[in-house]
C-alpha cells in the first residue's frame, strides 16, 4: 500500500517498514553502548511513542525500566505550541538516567516542556531519543541526542503517528501529499 487516505488527506509511502526498523536497530546500538550498566528509565511520550518505545526496548538487552507520560501539544497538522502538564510520572526520577522517547520532534516545544518538568526532579542525566526529527521545524536549542531518522518539514503518519486519530497502526512512515496549487 503506497498511497492512503485518512479523513480528508492523502498520504504516500515515504519510509518503508524495513527502513524504519533498520533506523531503530542503529539507535538501539547507540543506546545500548551509552546506558549499559546504568539502568536507564525510558519515558515514552503518549500516544505517539508507544510504537517506537516498544520497538526500541525489545532491541535493548540491558537492564532498564520503561514508563509512559502524556502531554497534549498538538492539534491537526500544525503544531500549536500549547502544552499541558506531564501526566502519569510516578517513578522516582532523582539520581536516575532518564531517556525521553518521542515519536517525532517538530518545533521541540513538547520536548522542552518535558525536560523542564523532569529537571525539577533532579535526575542524574536526561537525554532525548526520537523516531523522527524535523530539523527545519525545530525552534529550540536543546540538542536532540538520539535520532532514528531526520525528515523534511512535512506532515507524516504511521509507526505511531496519527492524523486526528488515524494512521498510528500503519507500518512505515507516510508523508502528506500536498494538493497542486
Ligand atoms: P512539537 O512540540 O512541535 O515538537 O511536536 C511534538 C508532537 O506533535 C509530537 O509528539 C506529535 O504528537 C505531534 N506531531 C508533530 N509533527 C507531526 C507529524 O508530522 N505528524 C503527526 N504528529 C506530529
Amino acid at each position: 500500500m503506497t498511497r492512503i487516505r485518512l479523513h480528508d488527506l492523502d498520504f504516500e509511502l515515504f519510509l518503508p517498514e524495513a527502513e524504519v526498523n533498520a533506523a531503530i536497530d542503529r539507535l538501539a546500538g547507540e543506546l545500548r553502548a551509552k546506558y549499559h550498566g546504568k539502568r536507564p528509565l525510558f519515558v515514552g511520550v503518549l500516544n505517539g511513542a508507544f510504537f517506537f518505545a516498544a520497538e526500541l526496548v525489545k532491541r535493548l538487552d540491558i537492564e532498564c525500566e520503561i514508563t509512559f507520560v502524556k502531554v497534549a501539544s498538538y492539534l491537526g497538522t500544525h503544531s500549536t505550541g500549547r502544552v499541558t502538564d506531564l501526566i502519569g510520572l510516578n517513578e522516582r526520577i532523582e539520581g536516575r538516567h532518564i531517556v525521553v522517547l518521542e515519536d517525532i520532534v517538530d518545533t521541540g516545544n513538547t520536548v522542552k516542556h518535558i525536560l523542564d518538568a523532569l529537571a525539577d526532579h533532579h535526575p542524574a542525566s536526561v537525554s532525548i531519543a526520537t523516531l523522527l526529527f524535523k530539523p527545519d521545524a525545530y525552534t529550540q536549542t536543546i540538542p536532540i541526542d538520539h535520532v532514528a531518522v531526520r525528515i523534511p518539514n512535512a506532515f507524516v503518519v504511521g509507526s505511531g503517528l496519527d492524523h486526528d486519530g488515524l494512521g498510528r497502526n500503519l507500518p512505515g512512515i507516510y508523508r502528506i501529499i500536498t494538493p497542486a496549487q
